[in-house]
């Protein structure tokens, strides 16, 4: 039975494919075109969208930035899409000149996967179908993070993105078919993923192990580089609002099972984040130990 098979992917491994997702290859295709298209453009049409520290949102390069920090092989292009009020259209690249069209297009198609796949999780849950989606509060919230990974020189050396869990709900990836690079962390080993053909890839991000107080488990993963190849990668997250404040759902949580995670809202939870930068899964690990 596919919920069956959709609840042990979700608890065994927290990340997975999905092949018939029903979003038409081209718009696939047009997406990761426009994306790679941005970061062709010379470095100053560039700059115009450098990002901003507070929100990250914009334009940022991860190469060679800040005084002894790790560092990682990658620039990124990130922004809010969904709900339209915390969308910034100044901050959005004028060129190419279809990425607006592009960007949002893809945006209404993988809104309606995530509530597919939110509805398939609540139901593996026991909850009520709208359980999880619920518990993001009235308005889910979509930003898109383009990443780009130049060919690195020495590739042994670095990584394109340093080891980490998403810090949102839910993120469905979408990658270049030919060019593999992202690798999980499964029973203390990194294990690479072969980009399916057409696929998307789908993981749990914190707020899910969060809102199911740690049946669903987000999962550490990170990039390694390519030394002859760019790749282009399109991450899609979805997150409670902002001011939503997530805990344990009362569903998941019982007098065995006591709620294992503080109740936050997401922006607090990210700032927290931020603040500690990336290390792993430490972040919601620490918070775990702090209720016990
Ligand atoms: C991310 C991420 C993976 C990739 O953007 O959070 O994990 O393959 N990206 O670029
Ligand atoms: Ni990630």
């Amino acid at each position: 039975m596919v919920l069956a098979e959709i609840a042990n992917a979700f608890e065994q491994y927290g990340f997975f494919q999905v092949v018939n997702h029903g979003i038409p290859s081209s718009i696939l295709h047009n997406t990761l075109s426009a994306g790679k298209q941005f970061f062709d453009l010379p470095a100053h049409e560039k700059q115009k969208y450098a990002n901003n520290p507070l929100t990250y949102e914009g334009y940022g390069s991860r190469i060679g930035v800040q005084k002894g920090a790790i560092l990682d092989w990658g620039d990124y292009f990130y922004f809010h899409v969904l709900p339209a009020s915390i969308r910034d259209p100044s901050k959005w690249p004028r060129k190419p000149v279809s990425w607006r069209e592009t960007m949002e297009e893809y945006s209404k198609h993988l809104s309606k996967l995530a509530e597919s796949l939110l509805c398939a999780m609540s139901m593996t849950l026991g909850l009520a179908p709208q359980g999880l989606r619920q518990s993001f509060g009235g308005d889910i919230n979509l930003s898109l993070r383009i990443n780009f990974y130049p060919p690195c020189p020495q590739p042994n050396l670095t990584l394109g993105l340093s080891a980490h869990s998403d810090p949102g709900g839910l993120t469905i990836l979408m990658q270049d078919d030919e060019i593999p690079g992202l690798q999980v962390r499964y029973d203390g080993n990194w294990i690479r993923v072969k980009p399916a053909p057409g696929g998307l890839t789908v993981n749990l991000g914190d707020q899910i192990q969060i809102m199911t107080n740690g049946i669903y488990k987000s999962i550490e993963h990170r990039v390694v580089v390519n030394q002859h190849k760019e790749r282009v990668s399109v991450a899609a997250f979805f997150s409670p609002g902002n001011d939503t404040n997530v805990g344990p759902m009362m569903e998941l949580t019982s007098p065995d099972r006591p709620a294992k995670y503080p109740k936050m809202s997401f922006k607090e939870y990210r700032s927290f984040i931020r603040r500690r930068g990336t290390q792993g899964k430490q972040v919601l690990q620490s918070m775990e130990s702090s209720t016990q």
